[in-house]
């Protein structure tokens, strides 16, 4: 861990196979149930979204890439992972409309002004600092095309302020759902719908928020 940087404290965990958690892809990559279950809220929220140029953010191998629905032309995906984005360029290789991009700065996203009708991402913001939510909230409130949606799983663990993300439950940083609201905001996103959740015990330590960028 470093002790100035948590943005690449966050990044270090999965960056590489030598990683600390690198294991997680292949140990998480039959569970996709709770995502892609037709009956989940995760599900249905997504099954709103125009996903004709689709962004994911933190995609790591694909495993949710490869689980869109039909009907898109092209997804991008991004993550900071140098060796999960090989395994999912492989992955994705017999199919066009897939690239899987290295994100050199885990903060921003290297396409145009207003190219994606929708943008996602599972399993992953939940980790991230609050400094880059703001980041990646300004940028998808920039790529996005007005009228388009993004639908973010996020953490809403409102209990640890100041620590560092490995000593909250599921590795869950500091977020509350009024802070969402307030980036979202900023960013030119209005929330049509949120729900806060626990991920497998009592505490609320997960939110899943659907947003849209208003037509102007
Ligand atoms: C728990 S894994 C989940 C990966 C994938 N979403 C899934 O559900 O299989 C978290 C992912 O976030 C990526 N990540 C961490 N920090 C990131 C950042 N700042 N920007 C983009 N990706 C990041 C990691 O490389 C890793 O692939």
């Amino acid at each position: 861990m470093s002790a100035n940087d948590p943005h690449l404290d966050v990044i270090n965990m999965w960056k590489n196979r030598q990683s600390v958690d690198f294991g997680y892809f292949e140990q998480v990559e039959p569970f996709a149930e709770r995502f892609w279950n037709p009956v989940t809220t995760f599900r249905q929220w997504f099954d709103t979204l125009d996903t004709t140029e689709l962004l994911e953010i933190a995609c790591g191998q694909g495993r949710h890439t490869v689980l869109v629905p039909q009907g898109y032309q092209r997804i991008f995906a991004i993550d900071t992972s140098v060796d999960a984005i090989a395994i999912a360029t492989e992955r994705f290789k017999d199919n066009p409309k897939l690239t899987a991009t290295l994100s050199e700065d885990g903060m921003t996203i290297p396409q145009l002004d207003s190219s994606f009708t929708a943008a996602f991402s599972y399993d992953a913001m939940v980790h991230f600092e609050l400094m880059t939510m703001a980041s990646y909230l300004k940028e998808t409130g920039r790529v996005l095309k007005p009228g388009g949606k993004a639908l973010f799983h996020h953490s809403a663990y409102d209990r640890n302020p100041t620590g560092h993300f490995t000593q909250s439950p599921h590795w869950r940083n500091y977020m509350t759902q009024d802070l969402f609201a307030h980036l979202a905001s900023r960013a030119g996103l209005r929330i049509v719908d949120t729900v806060s959740f626990p991920w497998s015990d009592e505490i609320i330590t997960d939110a899943l928020t659907l947003m849209i960028k208003p037509e102007v």
